[in-house]
């Protein structure tokens, strides 16, 4: 934990102009400067910074916030490292916090286990690079077209074929062995007798962190023996679902194109690498995971999976596909001709094919519609109800209803069934389980709902401040925007008026700081508004959305106790449905 009077320093020692222009080239446009985006490709400028207010937003991909958002996601780091970025380039110096003794122990574990990853692979590497007994893998690799420079670039490295070379090596460092049990680079002999080499005869892969850091291996056999490749067990500073392979070699190339390819295998990566596709990471054996998408979309809008044409990678993209509608997060599927994978492709159609099928990839739900139509007859009636009966969980996870409905649209026309029959089997899931009531979100699609335009008005007119405190700000806005409100009151009366940038830190969904930066770039547009008659305004539309929540509520009881088939069910759909609608045109 950074002490927030640090952070609160290190924000107005940033100017994120002078941030900014390191890596956009900025011009003046009014009270404002522009550029083209960082973040995703455009041609003329909608990237917005205004240094007044020390915030930024892009009006084409919607992202804003202030210098430390900013940092963060041009840099992928995480808030605190963010912070210590930045204070390193203003000169501040932060002392965290002494440490407990139990934390203290961790971290130097940690920075020891680091250190002996590190060893092992300055060991390997050696005896691939120069060891005689590193012979078999340099023949392994030549006789895969791997060069010097690409396994130097993926610090590739070499296990002899014998079962003490790295516990002699590490014993010789005077490194404690069972730290590097607890890293999986050696094992403990049964019946106790010292260790022995977790990897044999292998090649080995090196995996490394975001910042380049070693952290496990991935090693092959350079036979068909099995099992074909062994990996670093889960450690201490290994965790599967939050690393990909190849991401420090990726992330440049993610951040310029906007775009990640996700492959499976070690050599797929390679072979991608060696073709100039720079953007890509491999699981390696682990499911995607939420961390892993997260971690991407650090770095990109846009995925594309990249999997191999056989029965696993059908699963690969199964699940990716789980995960990605529900994130809405934009994915494509680059479709192989049956049995190969990126590596076998690349080497036998070459980058100009490669090319070709990438940009003929599939939005990932298209794809397995269509993969689906080819795995059941949807002729019969049996065949279209499978595809229905396959079809409905996934539509339902699709968390945007412009896409779920197009889609829907589409699967009626080729099926040629009733919509509304669809319609009814998605929507009967998607009405709200009997249980924990949803917490209400106010916002409009793609607008300003009518608490963040009263925020705006609050820190433009501390009279409006005044009045909505006096009213009780927990009664106008929903908890979660409660501290953000009163902190604003607070500082509207002060003689600088609000700190925006400082207001954002304490937004910490991005997608939630874009919104609230894109509002408060400017307040132009809240010059033509009469502010006591928009505050009743936003008072009285508040309390009506209140109401309707209520409404809402007691239908939604109703609903859970109809059954599907009713008609008072649907009525009750219907109704939801307005109310929702009605919500957003209250402003
Ligand atoms: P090549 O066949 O040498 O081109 O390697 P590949 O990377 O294409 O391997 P494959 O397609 O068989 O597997 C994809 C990925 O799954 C590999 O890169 C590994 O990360 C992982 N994997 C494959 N086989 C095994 C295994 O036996 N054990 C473990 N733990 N992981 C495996
Ligand atoms: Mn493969």
């Amino acid at each position: 934990m950074i002490p927030d009077e640090k952070v609160q320093e290190v924000r107005e020692r940033s100017s994120i102009l002078a941030i900014v222009a390191d890596y956009v080239s900025l011009r003046k446009a009014g009270a404002n400067y522009q550029g083209l985006c960082p973040f995703h490709g455009e041609k003329s400028p909608s990237f917005n910074v205004n240094p007044a207010r020390e915030i930024f937003h892009c009006f084409g991909c919607g992202v804003g916030g202030n210098v430390f958002s900013f940092v963060m996601k041009i840099e992928g780091l995480t808030f605190p490292e963010a912070v210590k970025f930045l204070a390193k380039r203003a000169g501040v110096t932060i002392e965290e916090h002494p440490p407990t003794p139990a934390e203290k122990k961790r971290q130097d574990e940690r920075e020891l286990l680091y250190k002996i990853q590190e060893l092992a692979v300055a060991f390997y590497r050696q005896v691939l690079v120069d060891d005689a007994a590193g012979e078999a893998g340099r023949r392994y690799l030549a006789g895969r077209g791997v060069d010097a420079a690409t396994a130097e670039a993926y610090r590739l490295g070499f296990a002899p074929d014998r079962w003490d070379a790295l516990v002699r090596h590490l014993e010789r460092k005077r490194v404690r062995l069972e730290l590097a049990e607890k890293l999986g680079l050696v094992r403990r002999r049964e019946g106790g007798g010292g260790y022995y080499d977790t990897f044999r005869n292998r090649l080995l892969f090196t995996i490394a962190d975001l910042h380049g850091r070693p952290i496990g291996f991935g090693g092959r056999v350079l036979d068909d023996s099995l099992p074909k490749y062994i990996n670093s067990p889960e450690s201490p500073i290994y965790h599967k679902g939050e690393v990909l392979f190849g991401v420090d070699l990726a992330k440049q190339a993610m951040r310029e194109q906007g775009a990640a390819i996700i492959v499976e295998g070690y050599f797929d990566h390679l072979a991608l690498y060696r073709a100039g596709v720079r953007n890509a990471v491999a699981t390696c054996g682990t499911a995607l995971t939420e961390g892993h998408l997260k971690l991407l979309q650090r770095y990109a809008g846009k995925l594309y999976t990249l999997f191999d044409s056989d029965s696993a990678g059908n699963k690969a993209t199964l699940r990716a596909m789980e995960l990605v509608l529900p994130a809405a997060l934009p994915a494509y599927v680059v479709a192989l001709p049956a049995g190969e994978d990126p590596d076998s492709f690349l080497n036998s159609s070459g980058g100009e094919a490669f090319a070709e099928r990438l940009a003929k990839a599939l939005p990932i739900f298209e794809y397995y519609f269509r993969d689906l139509l080819r795995q059941v007859n949807p002729g019969t009636v049996e065949g279209k109800v499978r595809v229905v009966e396959e079809l409905v969980p996934r539509l339902q996870k699709i968390a945007n209803p412009v896409e779920r409905d197009l889609y829907v649209k589409e699967i009626v026309r080729v099926l040629g069934i009733d919509d509304r029959a669809l319609l009814k089997k998605i929507g009967a899931s998607l009405a709200p389980a009997p249980g924990p009531a949803q917490t209400p979100t106010h916002r409009r699609e793609g607008g300003h709902s009518t608490e963040d335009l009263l925020l705006a008005l609050m820190g433009k007119y501390p009279e409006v401040a005044v009045k909505v405190t006096e009213y009780g700000i927990a009664k106008l806005f929903p908890p979660s925007l409660v501290p953000l409100a009163e902190a604003i009151a607070r500082q509207s009366a002060q003689r600088d008026g609000v700190d925006w940038a400082q207001i954002l830190d304490q937004v910490m969904a991005p997608e939630e700081r874009s919104r609230l930066a894109a509002l408060f770039m400017d307040d132009r547009h809240l010059e033509e508004i009469d502010a006591h008659k928009a505050f009743e305004q936003c008072c009285q539309s508040l309390q009506r959305a209140t109401m309707h929540e209520h409404d809402a509520k007691a239908l939604k009881r109703e609903l859970a106790q109809l059954d599907s088939d009713s008609e008072r069910y649907w009525e009750i759909i219907k109704i939801l449905d307005s109310l929702r609608n009605r919500k957003s045109q209250l402003l």
